[in-house]
């Protein structure tokens, strides 16, 4: 048997780990590797090479990813698709092992379902946006990169008594910014699956909170919030009250660096795990946890709405904020 295995989308610390956990079980059972370069165009490209052992060594502590990663349109033309299917069976391969998010996850999904082409998913964003499972590698790392930047923001904002509004990543999830907040105390966060997020409504919880006495505060802002980002906010903030306030976009710093345990550990399993039920003939999945235990998901789902950062967390920053 002969798999290929690729990244795809935005990279996600942690996909390395995956990486190496899929050429190892794929060597640990007699089963070839090809490692495909720069995601989906990698595959139009007929980019790829064998991948050893050895080729897989000292990677597992490094962010980004060694095969590098795209976004690729001309994936999106069916026949384009047809003749990446054609080729992948040219060179005797059986199974496609995808390392990315829904975008990607749909790629593959539409490949399988008009080709035949067994794929295997692994969820790979640090946006942790996937239908079907409570995780996805890169997530836990870039959680705690925003976490200690804010920590540090947090230390200047009360030696001045200022406000920071500080954007995070998320052009259309809230589970880094919700999250980030409940962990800094931030005292308001706004995203973009909130519904009742408005510049009034962040006003008035600005303005309770210096009732109450607070001097300095921050305010947590995803990248997609309907609002206009923190630059925008800001702006209109300093011009309707002319606050000595401050932004910070913290950006692509949240996706790389070394990946947390966590997201190794996650990689590693699900990368040996998606070998395992490929060679077992399983087919059109993507690997996942739910309460803990690990889920294979059917591919499909990945049309499924995403899942949206809990009401009940949302809920909580706010009386944690007081
Ligand atoms: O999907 C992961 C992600 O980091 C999002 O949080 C962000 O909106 C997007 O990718 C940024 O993409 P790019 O690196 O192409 O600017």
């Amino acid at each position: 048997m002969k798999i290929a295995v690729l990244t795809s989308g935005g990279d996600a610390p942690g996909m390395n780990a995956a990486i190496r956990a899929v050429v190892r079980q794929a060597d640990a059972l007699k089963i070839e590797v090809y490692g495909v370069k720069r995601g989906l165009q990698g595959l139009v490209d007929q980019e790829w090479r064998p991948l050893t052992s050895r080729s897989v060594s000292n990677i597992i502590q490094r962010g980004g990813t060694i095969l590098g990663t795209a976004r690729c349109q001309a994936f999106l033309l069916p026949a384009v698709r047809a003749q990446v299917a054609r080729d992948l069976r040219d060179a005797g391969v059986d199974g496609l092992v995808v390392i990315g998010g829904d975008g990607s996850f749909t790629a593959a999904e539409v490949l399988n379902r008009e080709t035949g082409i067994p794929c295997a998913g692994i969820p790979g964003t640090i946006d942790n946006d996937l239908p079907g499972t409570e995780r996805t590698l890169g997530y836990d790392t870039a959680l705690n990169t925003a976490v200690e930047a804010i920590d540090r923001v947090r230390d200047t904002a009360s030696a001045h008594d200022r406000l920071f509004l500080v954007e995070v990543m998320g052009r259309s999830s809230g589970m880094i910014a919700l999250n980030t907040a409940i962990a800094c105390g931030a005292e308001a966060v706004l995203y973009p699956e909130d519904e009742q997020s408005s510049y009034e409504v962040l006003v008035e919880q600005l303005r309770a909170g210096w009732e109450r006495g607070k001097k300095s505060s921050i305010v947590v802002v995803a990248e997609g919030d309907q609002n206009g980002g923190a630059f925008h906010i800001g702006e209109r903030l300093h011009q309707d009250y002319g606050l000595d306030l401050r932004v910070v976009v913290l950006g692509h710093v949240q996706r790389g660096g070394s990946p947390t345990a966590l997201d190794r550990i996650y990689g590693s399993q699900w990368g040996a795990e998606a070998v395992n039920r490929l060679a077992a003939g399983e087919t059109a999945f993507y690997l996942g946890i739910q309460g803990g235990e690990m889920v294979s998901i059917p591919l499909a789902r990945v049309h499924d709405q995403k899942p949206a950062p809990p009401k009940e967390l949302a809920l909580l920053a706010q009386v944690l904020s007081r």
